[in-house]
């Protein structure tokens, strides 16, 4: 029989019709002599009445073989319910079954499919096909078609062309390891996966396609988070001759649709922009959290003269204030906000609380002198709680940045419904690693450097600015974007600054060099992380929600078991000899 509907679609308008329904049994229950089956389908759940007295004996007979998961064909008659239960869409209505077939039988399933089960990480993995069965993660995915059926409305309208760019490429630096494949026919030689297909897409714009997006898998094997995977996927675009407030413009409109198509809410216009230095400074952070205040204050020259080692040795000493909160945290706590302030590299958190107009705490003696000024700087008040940090400038910032946010959580400050989009503008061009001893490009190679800062390339890297911008989201990077080099001696000097050889960016962005004397137009262009926005949208904090299979972080798929291991012939043919590590 033809499927009639979905079960999740019937109504009291369908009551007296006759229709049949496919779908997996939710639940079965004898109760009163009647048997009553939830159906599930793609759109919900609906109730199924097997009467032993009305019914004929085969439906009777297969009814009493149901169990969880069975998969069914059922047809009978809508009627309504003597109780509606006014949770269920389908809630008023009941099918009376007239016929019953069994499509595929299921075993006991290894955790229940509901929502909010209690599953380990990797069960849910293992049997991702069931976690997906889910209600609750379908509505992920049924967002997430939303949301990228809108994006694809919205830059189809502005006569963007969706071009697929190759995923056997070579190497672009985006900051990350690359995921390399080996080539058969050139043993030794290696494809790298795209970290994203940055180069190629401005070699689009050289081509002259003018505007290009694309909805394209990225990989990149760096640590995972909560936030990354190692294959991820952008809403990646390109345009010739804009200007960086155009491209902007025209993202902010792409995510303002999509907003209103799939959550119904207005964003206000322009989106707010807030430069990198006083993202840094005021929130500690490159894609700070605007939902809530808290903000880093600089109370250097406030404290550093005092008595007090730990003030007077630091170059910066920045605090934040909790207010009205001091009662909430005892000395227990705030241990343990210090033991998590050492991980961002501070050596201690000082802290003080004001309480009847005086200070308490460990240091308090020591910040007696300046107690009234320090009082009016940071407008205190009654049950404040002071958390002070001293260091290097950026362990000070990271680390109130990451108390601010994580104090925020705890307290319950921060108001969920809120989306606060917001550019992040001025980017230094270069970031100093302390693991590598040298500068890296805060964005990649290819970002365009200031006009006014573009001589210091030979000169100071720290004062080099880049025509770069991020869009930030409720505290996390959503997508960054920048204007291009398109011009071959400004990219040739973009690579001496990075420490590359003159050899060895010859060797791998010869080609791109080479586009350069052939007329490439100016150019910009940006990328959303789409997993990260689908997972906000959705009100979750890890992209595995919204991604059907994603990887555990130990970046393996439980469920398929990759990464694996090839047999001796795959190797040969490669080329490629293992060297056994001992765990294996
Ligand atoms: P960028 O490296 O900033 O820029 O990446 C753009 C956006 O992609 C998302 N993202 C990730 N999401 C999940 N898992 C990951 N591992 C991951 N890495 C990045 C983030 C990020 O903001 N080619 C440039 C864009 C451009 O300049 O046009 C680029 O890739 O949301
Ligand atoms: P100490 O003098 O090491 O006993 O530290 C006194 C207080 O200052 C303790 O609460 C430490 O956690 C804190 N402290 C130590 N080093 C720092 C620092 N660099 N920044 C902020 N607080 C610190």
């Amino acid at each position: 029989m033809e499927r009639s509907m979905y079960a999740g679609r019937v109504r009291s308008k369908h009551i007296g019709r006759q229709i049949t329904l496919k779908g997996w049994v939710n639940r079965r229950r004898d109760l009163g002599g009647l048997i009553f089956i939830d159906l599930r389908d793609r759109e919900g759940l609906m109730q199924l009445v097997v009467n032993p007295k009305e019914a004929p004996a085969a439906v009777v007979a297969e009814a009493e073989k149901l169990r969880s998961e069975f998969v069914i064909e059922v047809t009978g008659t809508v009627e309504a319910r003597e109780q509606t239960n006014d949770n269920l869409p389908t809630g008023s209505v009941e099918l009376k079954v007239e016929a019953l077939t069994i499509l595929s039988e299921a075993r006991t399933t290894p955790f229940e499919i509901k929502d909010g089960v209690d599953v380990s990480d990797d069960n849910r993995l293992r049997y991702r096909y069931l976690d997906l069965r889910r209600p609750e993660m379908l509505e992920n995915f049924k967002l997430r078609a939303r949301v990228t059926h809108s994006i694809r409305n919205y830059l189809d309208s502005l006569e963007f062309l969706d071009v697929e760019t190759p995923m056997l490429t070579r190497s672009t630096p985006e900051g990350a390891r690359d995921y390399l494949v080996p080539s058969r026919v050139s043993q030794g030689h290696f494809y790298a996966l795209p970290q994203s297909p940055q180069i190629i897409k401005q070699l689009l714009m050289n081509a002259g396609f003018d505007r290009y997006y694309q909805i394209v898998k990225c990989f990149r094997d760096e640590d995972l988070r909560g936030d990354r995977q190692p294959e991820f996927t952008q809403v990646d675009l390109e345009t010739s001759f804009l200007t960086e407030e155009e491209i902007q413009e025209i993202t902010e409109g792409m995510i303002a649709k999509v907003m209103k198509d799939v959550k119904g809410i207005d964003v206000a216009l322009p989106f707010p922009r807030m430069t990198y230095d006083d993202a840094m400074n005021q929130y500690g952070s490159d894609k700070p959290d605007t939902r809530f205040d808290m903000l880093l204050q600089d109370v250097t020259e406030l404290v550093k003269g005092l008595d007090f080692k730990v003030f007077s040795e630091a170059p910066a000493i920045k605090a934040i204030v909790v207010r009205d909160k001091a009662d909430q945290y005892s000395r227990k706590d705030i241990d343990k906000l210090t033991g998590f302030a050492k991980q961002f590299g501070a050596k201690g958190l000082a802290w003080v609380k004001s309480a009847d107009g005086s200070f308490i705490g460990p240091i308090a003696k020591f910040l007696s002198p300046v107690k009234d000024k320090l009082t009016a700087a940071l407008q205190l008040a009654d049950n404040d709680l002071v958390l002070f940090v001293a260091d290097k400038l950026n362990i000070v910032n990271d680390t109130l940045g990451a108390l601010r946010v994580r104090i925020a959580k705890e307290l319950d400050m921060v108001d969920k419904s809120k989306f606060n989009f917001l550019w992040v503008i001025d980017w230094p061009m270069f970031e100093w690693s302390e693991e590598e001893g040298r500068y890296m490009s805060a964005h990649h190679p290819f970002t365009l450097p200031t006009e006014e800062s573009a001589q210091e390339l030979e000169g100071d890297l720290a004062k080099v600015r880049a025509v770069a911008y991020d869009i930030v989201l409720n505290g996390y990077e959503l997508g960054g974007g920048s204007l291009r080099i398109n011009q071959k001696d400004m990219q040739e000097r973009m690579f001496k600054a990075l420490g590359f050889s003159e050899e060895s960016f010859r060797q791998q962005f010869g080609f791109l060099l080479e586009a350069m004397d052939y007329g490439f137009p100016p150019h910009g262009g940006l990328a959303i992380g789409l997993d990260r926005f689908v997972m906000l949208l959705a009100g979750k904090d890890n992209i595995r929600e919204v991604i059907a299979f994603p990887k555990n972080n130990r970046a393996a798929d439980p469920l398929t078991q990759a990464p694996s291991s090839v047999s001796e012939d795959q190797l040969k043919e490669l080329a490629l000899n293992i060297n056994h590590h001992e765990d294996e």
